[in-house]
C-alpha cells in the first residue's frame, strides 16, 4: 500500500508518516515547512520532519507546496498513492484575518488541487481529510450555557453529549480560517457525493500530542506546556479562561483514518475530539500542566476573545462510533497531559 500525506512534518501528519510507516505501507510526505513561515521559530517544523527521517528510513519526503496545482497534478499521476491523507493547512482563526490569499490559497485551493489530483490519477483511493470543527463558526455558542466555576458548561441535558455533525454550518461568524475550512470541507463532500470518490471530512476538535510545533497562534495545549516548562508568559483570551475544549491525541485520529479506509462511505462527516471525558477548560488545563511539571505559569488575561472561537465545544462523537464500532478515544486526557509534558521537559532537557 502507497500512502501519500500532506502536511507531514506536521502534528497529525507527522503521526501518520509512523503510523503508516509500522504497517508496513510505502509512504511519501508532501510539506514545504510553512508552518514555520506561518508562526515564525516555535512553528518550525523542521525537528520533527529530522526526526522522521530518523526513525522511518524508508520514507520520502517531498519539499512540495500543494498549492502549486501543476506539480500535484503529476506528483499524483506518477504515484497514484492507494491511500491520501490532506492534513497541509494554515491552521489559525487570528493568521488568516493578516493573510487572507495565503490562508485561502492552501487551505481551500490546495485542497481542491489535491482533490482533482486524486480524481484524474486515484479515484479509487480513500481520501482523508483533516477538516475543523471551526466550519461551525460561532454557532455552538448560541447553546445556552451555565458559568461553573473553571468552565463553561451546556445548560440543556440534550446538549449534554456536544456538537453533532447536524450543527448549522451558515450564517455564523467563522473567521476566515473557518470560512476557507468551509470551502474545502464542503469541496471534499462534493467529490464524495458527485463523483462517488471514497472521501471524508473529519472535523477536529483539539487534536494534540507530542509532535505539535504549538505556537501562541495554534497547537494551544502544545503551546501551553511549552509555556509552562519553559517559563514562558501566556496569555488567556477572553471567556474568563473557562472555555472548554476536547483533546484528542494524534494516534486516535489516526485509528478513526484507519477505520475509514477499511470500509469508507463516499462524502462523509464526521466530529472527531475527545469528547466529554478528554474535556477541559484553559484554567482546568492550566491547572493540569502546572500540576504534572510542578511549576506555575505565568499568565495574563486579555479580555477579548479571539474571534469566532467557541466558548464551550464538546465533539459529539456519536456518529463515528456507530459507523466505526471498533473505533474509540483510547488515549485519556491525563495520559495526553503526561505525554506532552515528558517530551517538552527532555526536549528542554537536551537543549541545556
Ligand atoms: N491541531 C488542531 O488542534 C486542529 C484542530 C482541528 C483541525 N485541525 C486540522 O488538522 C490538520 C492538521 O493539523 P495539524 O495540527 O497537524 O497542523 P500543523 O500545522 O501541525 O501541520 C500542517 C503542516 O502543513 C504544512 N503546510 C502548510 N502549508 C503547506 C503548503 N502550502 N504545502 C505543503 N505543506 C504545507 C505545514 O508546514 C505543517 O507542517 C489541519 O488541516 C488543521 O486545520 C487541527
Amino acid at each position: 500500500m502507497k500512502v501519500l500525506i500532506t502536511g507531514s512534518s506536521g502534528l497529525i501528519g507527522s503521526e501518520g508518516i509512523s503510523h503508516f510507516d509500522a504497517q508496513g505501507a510505502e509512504v511519501i510526505g508532501v510539506d514545504n515547512n510553512m508552518r514555520a513561515d506561518f508562526f515564525g521559530p516555535d512553528g518550525d517544523t523542521t525537528w520533527n520532519l529530522e526526526r522522521l527521517k530518523e526513525r522511518h528510513p524508508g520514507f520520502r519526503h517531498i519539499n512540495g507546496d500543494i498549492r502549486d496545482r501543476q506539480s500535484m497534478l503529476d506528483l499524483f499521476a506518477q504515484e497514484k498513492p492507494d491511500v491520501i491523507i490532506h492534513c497541509a493547512a494554515q491552521p489559525s482563526h487570528d493568521l488568516a484575518a493578516s493573510r487572507p490569499f495565503d490562508d485561502f490559497d492552501v487551505n481551500a485551493v490546495g485542497t481542491l488541487n489535491l482533490l482533482e489530483s486524486a480524481r484524474r490519477s486515484c479515484p479509487e483511493s480513500p481520501f482523508v481529510f483533516m477538516s475543523t470543527n471551526k466550519v461551525y463558526g460561532d454557532a455552538p455558542n448560541n447553546l445556552p450555557l451555565d458559568e461553573l466555576e473553571t468552565r463553561w458548561e451546556y445548560a440543556r441535558p440534550e446538549d449534554w453529549a456536544g456538537i453533532s455533525e447536524s450543527m448549522t454550518i451558515d450564517q455564523s461568524k467563522h473567521s476566515l480560517f473557518g470560512a476557507s475550512k468551509v470551502a474545502a470541507d464542503v469541496m471534499v463532500q462534493e467529490y464524495g457525493r458527485y463523483f462517488d470518490m471514497p472521501t471524508v471530512a473529519f472535523r477536529g476538535g483539539c487534536l494534540t500530542g507530542p509532535h505539535h510545533s504549538g505556537a501562541e497562534l495554534h497547537g494551544f495545549f502544545s503551546y501551553l506546556v511549552k509555556a509552562v516548562v519553559n517559563e514562558i508568559p501566556f496569555r488567556i483570551f477572553g471567556y474568563k479562561g473557562k472555555q472548554v475544549r476536547d483533546q484528542i491525541h494524534s494516534r486516535d485520529v489516526l485509528a478513526a483514518f484507519d477505520a475509514f479506509i477499511a470500509a469508507p462511505r463516499p462524502g462523509a462527516v464526521y466530529n472527531l475530539g475527545g469528547g466529554r471525558e478528554n474535556s477541559a477548560s484553559v484554567l482546568e488545563s492550566i491547572t493540569l500542566v502546572e500540576e504534572r511539571v510542578g511549576t506555575r505559569l505565568d499568565h495574563t488575561y486579555v479580555p477579548e476573545n479571539r474571534a469566532g472561537d467557541h466558548i464551550c465545544y464538546i465533539s459529539d462523537l456519536a456518529k463515528l462510533r456507530a459507523d466505526y464500532p471498533n473505533w474509540d478515544v483510547r488515549v485519556s486526557l491525563g495520559q495526553i497531559v503526561d505525554e506532552i509534558c515528558e517530551a517538552a521537559l527532555s526536549r528542554r532537557a537536551s537543549a541545556a
